[in-house]
């Protein structure tokens, strides 16, 4: 794996590049869900390409910044084991030269306000902003993302819209990598405390619940009984919604005729879980 930490450096190399390049930005604190990426990419038969870059545009939250795991060495070495072939390790200034000010802010109207949108105001502005940045730097043909982060896939291909990119570069988005129990791995999941680590899959039971009911509950109960569940577990949840999959719009209630993702985002402790799952109409 060949590593580097400047733009030019990294974009001379790879315009030498015979394999078509995909690319996976990550913030770092690697675990299985961002290997995954990294496999997917491998098998499709791509020069992968990983970044690790703290952005700190997109944290709302300073002490979510401040807290935010780092751990290079052992990434590194997780990179290694998963064939990556080469790391983008860029600090602030190779990613922002004039300054995080100067970087193109991109607008993606009411798919930045809802869900993570309302309850993170600019986040995603700032996911637009580095990703933006990354893409000009990298300028993959592929680039592969999770389905953890279902709306930010959806920001993102906006982006590739909005950079006029749909053409160059094509957005691949990967199933969800989970624990045994169910709870969607993320790096904000070693911040548990152990009790906390042990509830953390109600979440996870709550989007299983929601697609279980299809057919049978309205969602306003369905939805009802997850918000009381989480918070007897001793959870402070932010939103459980049904939405459009593809629009984001939220739904009132279940409808076959759109493709539908269930949406939770609650906090155990100090720490902010989100996750997804995607509904499917039940067989009548
Ligand atoms: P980060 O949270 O490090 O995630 C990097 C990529 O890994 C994202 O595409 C995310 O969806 C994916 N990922 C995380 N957990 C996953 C899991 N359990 N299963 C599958 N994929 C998973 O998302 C970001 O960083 C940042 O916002 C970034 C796009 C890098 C911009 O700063």
């Amino acid at each position: 794996m060949v590593i580097f930490r400047k733009a030019d450096d990294v974009q001379q190399y790879l315009s030498k590049a015979e394999q078509p390049v995909g690319y996976i930005p990550t913030m770092g604190a690697l675990h299985a869900g961002h290997t995954s990426l990294i496999g997917q990419a491998r098998a499709d038969g791509r020069l992968t390409v990983c970044s690790i870059f703290i952005n700190p545009t997109q944290f709302n939250d300073p002490e979510d910044f401040r807290l935010y795991p780092i751990s290079t060495e052992a990434d590194i070495a997780l990179l290694l084991q998963a064939g990556c072939d080469v790391l983008f390790l860029p600090d602030e200034h190779a990613v922002y030269p004039q300054g995080t000010g100067m970087a193109t802010s991109y607008n993606f109207g009411a798919l930045e306000s809802v869900l993570e949108g309302a309850q993170r105001p600019g986040h995603f502005r700032g996911v637009g902003q580095v990703v933006g940045r990354l893409l000009e730097i990298i300028r993959p043909r592929y680039l592969y993302m999770g389905q953890k982060d279902f709306q930010q896939c959806r920001v993102i291909g906006k982006l590739l819209e909005l950079m006029g990119r749909d053409g160059e570069t094509e957005l691949i988005v990967c199933p969800t990598v989970r624990e045994d129990d169910g709870l969607a791995m993320s790096s904000r999941n070693r911040r548990l405390t152990e009790p906390q680590r042990a509830l953390a899959s109600v979440i996870y039971q709550c989007l299983v619940s929601i697609q279980s009911k299809v057919g049978s509950l309205p969602f306003a109960v369905v939805q009802k009984e997850c918000m009381e569940l989480l918070k007897q577990k001793g959870f402070d949840p932010e939103y459980v919604e049904l939405a459009d999959a593809e629009t984001l719009e939220l739904l009132p209630d279940y409808d076959m005729s759109r493709k539908m993702v269930a949406l939770i985002a609650a906090r155990l402790g100090k720490v902010r879980l989100i996750d997804n799952m995607l509904i499917e109409p039940t067989e009548a």
